[in-house]
């Protein structure tokens, strides 16, 4: 974060069923609560642009999406993200709470889709002229539990995913936990398997010392 801001960029990344959007909603209340000004935002999307390259790399109906289309679909969303809504929000002096950010692509496009980490990650640094979160909090889930917990969320339908799926899951999984442990500094990694309301308390615990220096409450 460069010295202009005054706000905090947050994120939060994670594999399916890592509970992302239950976290995003725990955060949000209780920061607001706080007397924050909160910009809970999404990758893909974000902007009115970044909604639309949403709706075309995430929507069926578009035929398949090449790889490099994909990775470049996805850093101009966010491009438009950091230029439109990130920055200004923290220009303003408000916690931006995002879900998903270049971690993201650097596991889908850049170890699923093979594009390689360190390209996906020398794009989406021009893409963002840099900007780098305050802290990620990466949701690390098991591919296995994740797939048990959607099973048990769908009424048992547990075998229907194959294990080729773990296989991809726990290529993304190896991709967030080699970004987080390559800068501790500036990520959380969390048990994505712990009970909600425990996972809460990791993500304030960690929190609550950054928001006294940076975010202005009133
Ligand atoms: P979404 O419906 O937002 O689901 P989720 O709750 O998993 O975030 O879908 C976002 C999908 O886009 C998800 O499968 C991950 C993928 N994605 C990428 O492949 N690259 C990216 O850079 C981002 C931001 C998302």
């Amino acid at each position: 974060m460069t010295d202009q801001n005054r706000g905090l960029f947050i994120v939060l990344e994670g594999g399916d069923g890592a509970g992302k959007t239950t976290q995003l909603s725990l955060l949000e209340q209780w920061l607001t609560q706080r007397g924050v000004t909160v910009e809970r935002t999404r990758e893909p999307g974000g902007t009115p642009i970044g909604e639309r390259i949403r709706a075309l790399v995430l929507e069926h109906g578009h035929g398949e999406v090449d790889p490099r289309t994909e990775a470049l679909l996805f850093a101009a969303s966010r491009a438009a993200h950091v230029q439109q809504r990130i920055l200004p929000a923290l220009r303003r002096g408000a916690l931006v709470l995002c879900d998903r950010y270049v971690d993201s692509s650097v596991a889908y496009q850049g170890v699923g889709r093979g594009l390689g980490a360190a390209a996906i990650a020398e794009l989406n640094d021009w893409a963002t002229s840099g900007l780098t979160p305050d802290l990620t909090v990466v949701l690390d889930i098991d591919p296995a539990v994740s797939r048990a917990r959607q099973a048990q969320r769908d009424g048992g339908a547990a075998d229907r995913m194959e294990s080729a799926d773990d296989t991809f899951r726990a290529s993304l999984r190896a991709a967030f936990l080699d970004r987080a442990a390559a800068e501790p500094q500036r990520y959380l990694v969390v048990d994505a398997a712990a009970e909600p309301a425990q996972i809460h308390q990791q993500i304030k615990a960690r929190l609550q010392p950054m928001l006294k220096n940076s975010v202005v409450a009133p």
